[in-house]
């Protein structure tokens, strides 16, 4: 198992194929898509599919997003961590790292996300030596906001994502080093 990142209660990781049940239950969950577009998926064959396509996005751009567990249970709790948009733009943006979290409902609201988003900024910043750092959150995702703004990043503006026709806030953050 390939870990990045140790925090006070989390280990951050690679996701594996055996994250499959773990990732279906959490994008199968409409109250996780609530602010993600309202399409949970209905298949394990589509959590699958996600987690082929992160595993390709670590050989082919060296990083995706990692798996989160609980230190003490080893429990799966979701995922945060950087993602490389060369596929398509945002907000006029191509070829930029965004900052994202997702977790299932029964471990929100104890600081996990914020936890696991801290030190994956401190990997991108130290270790990847990114200049920039991007959050792009629903205009109605009040948890997701204040997690952005908790660990340091700056709103920037609002902006209509035509493709999924939602309303998006576009937040940044520079390297301070
Ligand atoms: C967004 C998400 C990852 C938050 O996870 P979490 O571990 O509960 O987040 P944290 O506990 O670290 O921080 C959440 C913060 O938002 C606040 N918050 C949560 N819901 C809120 C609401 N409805 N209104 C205002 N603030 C809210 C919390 O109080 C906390 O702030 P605080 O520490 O100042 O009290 C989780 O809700 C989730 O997985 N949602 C579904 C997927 C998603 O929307 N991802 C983001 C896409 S951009």
């Amino acid at each position: 198992m390939n870990i990045h990142l140790e925090t006070e209660r989390l280990i951050i990781r690679d996701l594996t194929i055996q994250d499959l049940d773990g990732m279906f239950a959490l994008d199968s969950n409409p109250e996780v898509h609530r602010y993600l577009g309202n399409k949970p998926i209905k298949e394990k064959a589509e959590a699958l599919n996600y987690i082929n396509d992160v595993q390709k996005q670590y050989k082919e751009r060296g990083i995706g997003r990692w798996a989160v567990e609980l230190k003490d249970s080893g429990e799966f709790i979701g995922w945060c961590g950087l993602r490389l948009y060369n596929d398509y733009t945002f907000n006029n943006h191509s070829n930029f790292y965004d900052i994202g979290y997702r977790l299932l409902p029964k471990f929100w609201g104890k600081g996990y996300a914020t936890e696991a988003s801290k030190a994956c900024l401190q990997y991108a910043w130290n270790v990847l030596k990114l200049d920039t750092i991007y959050g792009i959150t629903e205009i109605e995702n009040e948890a997701s906001h204040r997690i952005l703004l908790k660990i340091g990043l700056n709103y920037v503006e609002d902006f209509y994502y035509e493709a999924e026709n939602m309303q998006l806030r576009w937040y940044e953050l520079k390297n301070p080093n």
